[in-house]
């Protein structure tokens, strides 16, 4: 399956949401996660989170491998999101952002 990785804490720009076949996103206050069970690995989003937050589990940095099971508990606790809507209003001044971990709200 495809992870949500850190970068899109306080972004969410929901450009993947778009493109995905399959609406496996889950959104919540300030990320979105994949629903892994759902996720056909399409790849399809990848290209067009401008936060390139979007990996392969196999290719999620070593320093996020947290995400892969963040990935899968919140969207067992979350709602799918089925369209596109507008960025978090800080989204552009927040990505790249390091330490952002810290601001998830579940
Ligand atoms: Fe959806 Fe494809 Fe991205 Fe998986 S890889 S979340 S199926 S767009
Ligand atoms: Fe997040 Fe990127 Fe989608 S910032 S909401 S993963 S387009």
């Amino acid at each position: 399956a495809y992870v949500v990785t850190e970068n899109c804490i306080q972004c969410k720009y929901t450009d993947c949401v778009d493109v995905c076949p399959v609406d496996c996103f889950v959104e919540g206050p300030n990320f979105l996660a994949i629903n892994p069970d759902e996720c056909i690995d399409c790849t399809l989003c990848v290209a067009e989170c401008p936060a390139e937050a979007i990996y392969a589990e196999d290719d999620v940095p070593a320093d996020q491998q947290e995400f892969i099971a963040l990935n899968a508990r919140l969207s067992a606790i979350w709602p799918t999101i089925t369209g596109r809507k507008d960025p978090l209003p800080d989204a552009d001044s927040n990505n790249g952002k390091a330490g952002k971990r810290d601001l998830l709200v579940e």
